[in-house]
């Protein structure tokens, strides 16, 4: 093998499909995987964001990059979006699961039906997206799928009855699918980011966000909360050959908060330079 920075690390030219393309971390990725040359699909189901988005994207990255609506809860609606990327692109290399939603309730006012959007959304809508991925990839027999799960999959929060399973079926269904996938030259992982100012966040926490953010970054051994400039690389490095035996992992992406937590602790951490 010869080693060469591209050849370990390049994506140039893979087509990378980056589902909730429109949202804060898939845009964000996106930005970041067309700035290293690969080819992106948007799969969102806000289709009033995606062409722009997708267009802005182009732009700012000069990749190509195409916005294709889908509901991913809904098979034929991912199946008829796939057919298209392939179509325009013809290979899919990289699945991104990004989409996702969340409801943050006490159990006792927790609404069954929003309850059960969440699964549908987090692990239904990443299973279907998964299998759909994962029929073009066979063809090539070569393949990353990458499942955006979140620190709280093992982390018990109060009143995460509905997200917190979700994530945790979303790495159930990581380490299982690697298994199966393993002879077929596709790798599965899953990456699990702590605390984002995104959307889902500014929609959960409006009443006191930066009360949310402090909180946050006092439990985060680094005392910082992820972006998705943080979270690019692992992303890259899983789409990249250099991960090719790296198959069925769960890995933070988390400042330290897997085996970390400085919460309960009478610590002052050092100020970032910006801070000072
Ligand atoms: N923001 C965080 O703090 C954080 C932390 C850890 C993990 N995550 C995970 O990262 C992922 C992205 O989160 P985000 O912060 O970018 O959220 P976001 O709300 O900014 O974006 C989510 C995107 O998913 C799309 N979407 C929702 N339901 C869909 C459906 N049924 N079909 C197609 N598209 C759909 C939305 O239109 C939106 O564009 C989620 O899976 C989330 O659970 C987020």
């Amino acid at each position: 093998m010869e080693y060469t920075l591209e050849s370990m690390f390049g994506i140039k030219g893979k087509v990378v499909v980056i589902t909730g393309g429109c949202g804060g971390i898939g845009s964000g990725l996106a930005e970041a995987v067309g700035s290293l040359g690969a080819r992106v699909a948007l799969i969102d189901m806000n289709e009033e964001k995606l062409a722009d988005m997708a267009a802005q994207l182009a732009e700012k990255t000069g990749a190509e990059v195409r916005g294709y609506a889908a509901n991913i809860t809904d098979e034929e609606s991912v199946k008829k979006a796939f057919a298209a990327i392939y179509e325009d692109f013809g290979s899919v290399y990289g699945l991104v699961n990004c989409a996702g939603i969340s409801f943050v309730r006490p159990l006792a006012e927790m609404d069954i039906d929003r309850w059960q959007a969440v699964m549908d959304v987090n692990v239904r809508g990443t299973v279907i997206c998964a299998k759909t991925a994962a029929y073009y990839m066979e063809k090539e027999r070569v393949g990353r799928i990458i499942n955006i799960s979140s620190l709280a999959s093992t982390h018990g929060k109060p009143q995460y009855t509905a997200y917190t399973p979700s994530k945790a079926a979303v790495d159930g269904f990581t380490i299982t699918l690697a298994t199966e996938l393993a002879r077929r030259g596709i790798t599965v992982n899953s990456v699990r980011p702590v605390f984002m100012l995104t959307a889902i966040n500014r929609a959960q926490y409006a009443d006191n966000l930066s009360g949310a953010v402090e909180a946050a970054k006092s439990r985060i051994p680094q005392h910082r909360v992820c972006s998705p400039e943080l979270l690019s690389g692992l992303v890259v490095f899983l789409l990249s050959e250099s991960s090719s035996f790296v198959d069925g992992q769960l890995i933070g992406c988390d400042g330290g908060s897997t085996f970390g937590d400085i919460s309960n602790v009478n610590y002052q951490p050092m100020p970032y330079e910006d801070e000072v």
